[in-house]
């Protein structure tokens, strides 16, 4: 299963530095659609240099470290898939975030991209944990890891700076042992059980 990955009309593969330029467009496009749940730096002031964050983003994959992917529908650029924080050996685990633009946004796109990652993940990369954390605000988001039955697993305080301020998360996981015929079978298959991604009322405590 090399890259690129496909389902139906949707597509994921490496991003490319060339890409800079629809990215930034893309972007561009949906800033107040992104603003409220895009990652910041700590320090202000610093430019926003997509070009340059591509080339970190490659420079990570060379040394194993994350695999940076760009979300098509119909061959188109529709937003980003990136997973990050790779390690291998005795805890063998990534972590994954994703955008996509409002346009299209509602189609499942971000589900079934997140599901071919994880599948290539567990079955190319060797990988036994995918994670994904998501702010308790972000029902969007929460929407995604629960048809995907994701597992709640706990709460991270100030876990990543967001929009100008460091952001709660809840973190959910799942396992390779979860899904054995594979998380996109899974999903396609209607065959997530309803219970998988339960937040217990006391999640909120944690933070
Ligand atoms: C979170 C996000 C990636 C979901 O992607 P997606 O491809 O739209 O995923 P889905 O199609 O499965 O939609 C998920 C939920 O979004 C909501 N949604 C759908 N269309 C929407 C729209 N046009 N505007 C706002 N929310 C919408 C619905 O609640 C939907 O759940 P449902 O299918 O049960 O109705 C996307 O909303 C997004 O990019 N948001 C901004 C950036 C972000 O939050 N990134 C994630 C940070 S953890």
């Amino acid at each position: 299963m090399p890259l690129p990955l496909s389902y139906g009309p949707v597509g994921l593969r490496p991003i490319r530095v060339r890409d800079w330029r629809d990215l930034q467009a893309v972007t561009a496009a949906n800033r107040s659609w992104l603003a409220p749940w895009e990652a910041s730096l700590p320090s202000p002031g610093v430019p926003v240099d997509i070009r340059g964050g591509i080339r970190i983003l490659l420079s990570q994959m060379r040394q194993g470290l994350g695999i940076p992917l760009v979300m098509e529908f119909e061959g188109r650029l529709v937003g980003q898939l990136n997973v990050s924080s790779i390690q291998r050996g005795s805890i063998s685990s990534a972590m994954v975030g994703y955008w996509i633009a409002q346009e299209f946004a509602g189609r499942s796109i971000t589900p079934t991209a997140v599901a071919l990652a994880t599948d290539y993940m567990f079955r190319e990369c060797g990988l036994h944990r995918v994670e994904i954390c998501i702010r308790p605000e972000n029902a969007a988001s929460l929407r995604v890891v629960d048809k995907l039955g994701f597992r709640f697993e706990g709460a991270h305080r100030g876990f990543l700076h967001i929009a100008g301020r460091w952001a709660n998360h809840y973190e959910f996981a799942l396992l390779s042992t979860d899904v054995a015929g594979g998380v996109l079978r899974r999903y396609v298959e209607g065959r997530v059980p309803a219970d998988a991604c339960v937040i217990p009322d006391w999640a909120a405590s944690l933070l």
